[in-house]
């Protein structure tokens, strides 16, 4: 495949979804085609499994109900929006892929991690991002700027910024793991630099691995 797969990571709050734009808007104004995507949704039936898995009228969600809704969802993703542009040759941004999965299902909700594993290989058909950027802060901080967010767009608290600073925590322990394991596709980035800044240094990190 001839495109660039990078992946955005990290817990509530880390500035995922602004980085990959800003990251977008850079690499276009370089010439690079670039599509910029998120995990759930990213098609019109994932973004509306989207909704059902944020919504948190669905607060008591079993985790295998919750784990089948984001594997259904990413069937689509990368079959009608992720590999198509690969194959155009172009730079794929998808904010959250299977890494995701393995950190909030697997470390977070305590399922098993082969099950997770075998289920995200069968949905992608073995497709894995070449590059994940880790945004990476302390739950704490990550879910207060949550928060402040959530007050300035009005934005009601989703089921996972609902969910306990413990659970925060192993999500975040389950990312570093999964970056211990993956050296060469990850590269750990603190979130808690300013925007600007923050933009600056994975710029440079995917210009290096484009160069
Ligand atoms: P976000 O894209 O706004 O961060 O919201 C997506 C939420 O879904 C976030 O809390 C993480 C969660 N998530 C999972 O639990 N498993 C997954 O596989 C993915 C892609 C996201």
């Amino acid at each position: 495949m001839a495109g660039l797969f990078i992946t955005f990571e990290g817990i509530e709050g880390t500035g995922k979804s602004t980085q990959a734009r800003l990251l977008a808007q850079a690499l276009k104004k370089k010439g690079y085609r670039v599509v910029l995507t998120r995990e759930p949704g990213g098609t019109r039936l994932a973004d509306r499994i989207r909704h059902l898995l944020l919504d948190r009228c669905h607060q008591g969600m079993s985790p295998l109900t919750e784990l089948f809704l984001y594997e259904a969802s990413r069937v689509v993703h990368v079959e009608e929006t992720v590999r198509p542009a690969l194959q155009r040759g172009a730079i794929v941004l998808c904010d959250r892929f299977t890494d995701a999965t393995i950190a909030y299902q697997g470390y977070g909700r305590g399922l098993s991690l082969s099950l997770l594993k075998t289920l995200n290989q069968k949905a992608t058909k073995n497709l894995q991002p070449d590059l994940t950027i880790l945004l990476d802060c302390p739950p704490i901080q990550g879910l207060k700027r949550a928060r402040g967010r959530n007050r300035r767009t009005l934005t009601c608290q989703d089921r996972f910024e609902r969910e306990s600073l413990l659970f925060h925590r192993r999500v975040r322990q389950g990312y570093l793991k999964l970056m211990r394991q993956n050296k060469k596709r990850f590269i750990k980035i603190n979130a808690l630099l300013p925007i600007k800044k923050t933009h600056q240094q994975i710029l440079k990190k995917v210009e290096g691995y484009l160069s």
